[in-house]
């Protein structure tokens, strides 16, 4: 079984949005997913919960708690662990960290979030753990070039020497409507939102792959 973790200390940068993505993702093309939520908030449980027809599995848990939750997946025979995250929280963030094969690091691409990777990144790297930042909420890119806005980002996550993945999620509102109903932008008739989600799937699973490099290095 492989574990991912979503994280970001600072709020409302997507998270949930991501976590429960990617558990439907992996839902949707049979994996067995398991998605732990300790957030104390809630919202991928409620969101899941809202889901009709089958969906990936969904448990409330806790950071001290989280160790045994993945032990329960492995009994459960799942293939997949996702586990959404509080702010703030750096202990119940730290734990999941540690338990985690990828910590998929979300944010923004503004200069808030950014600066505010910059701890995240440091308990990454702290904890030796794989980690890959995600820029999420982004303006669409007008002929493959991106925004002002993301290009500092870039710029700026370069500067951190972090590594960034090579899929970068769009402000699109069908992330919000989907997601009422418990279903992924993949379920939805927005083509280029399901792209992006179908994306980001890929290049999680390759990262989680037996034998894939370690998301460890800065992109050049
Ligand atoms: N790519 C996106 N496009 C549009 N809205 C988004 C996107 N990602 C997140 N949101 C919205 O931003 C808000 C915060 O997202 P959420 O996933 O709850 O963040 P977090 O879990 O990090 O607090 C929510 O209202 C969510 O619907
Ligand atoms: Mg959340």
């Amino acid at each position: 079984m492989r574990t991912v973790s979503v994280i970001a200390l600072k709020g409302g940068s997507g998270k949930t949005t991501v976590a429960t993505h990617l558990a439907l993702a992996a839902h949707r093309r049979g994996v067995a997913t398991l998605l732990a939520d300790i957030d104390p908030q809630q919202s991928a449980r409620h969101i899941l919960s809202a889901r009709v027809g089958d969906g990936p599995d969904v448990i409330e848990t806790t950071g001290p708690k989280l160790l045994a939750a993945q032990f329960a997946a492995v009994g459960l025979k799942k293939e997949l662990l996702v586990i959404d995250t509080p702010a703030g929280a750096v202990e119940d963030v730290t734990e999941a960290i540690v338990l985690s094969d990828l910590a998929i690091m979300v944010a923004r691409p503004t200069l808030i979030d950014i600066a505010g990777l910059a701890r995240t990144l440091s308990i990454v790297r702290r904890l030796g753990k794989p980690g890959v930042v995600l820029i999420n909420q982004a303006p669409v890119a007008r002929e493959k070039v991106e925004a002002p806005i993301v290009q500092r980002a870039l710029r700026g996550l370069n500067y951190l020497q972090a590594p960034i993945a090579p899929v970068v999620l769009r402000s699109r509102t069908v992330y919000q409507t989907a997601l009422e109903t418990g279903r992924s932008a993949e379920e939805m008739p927005d083509k280029a939102a399901a792209r992006d989600a179908a994306a980001l799937w890929d290049f999680v699973q390759g990262e989680l792959a037996d034998g894939a490099p370690a998301a460890s290095q800065a992109n050049p």
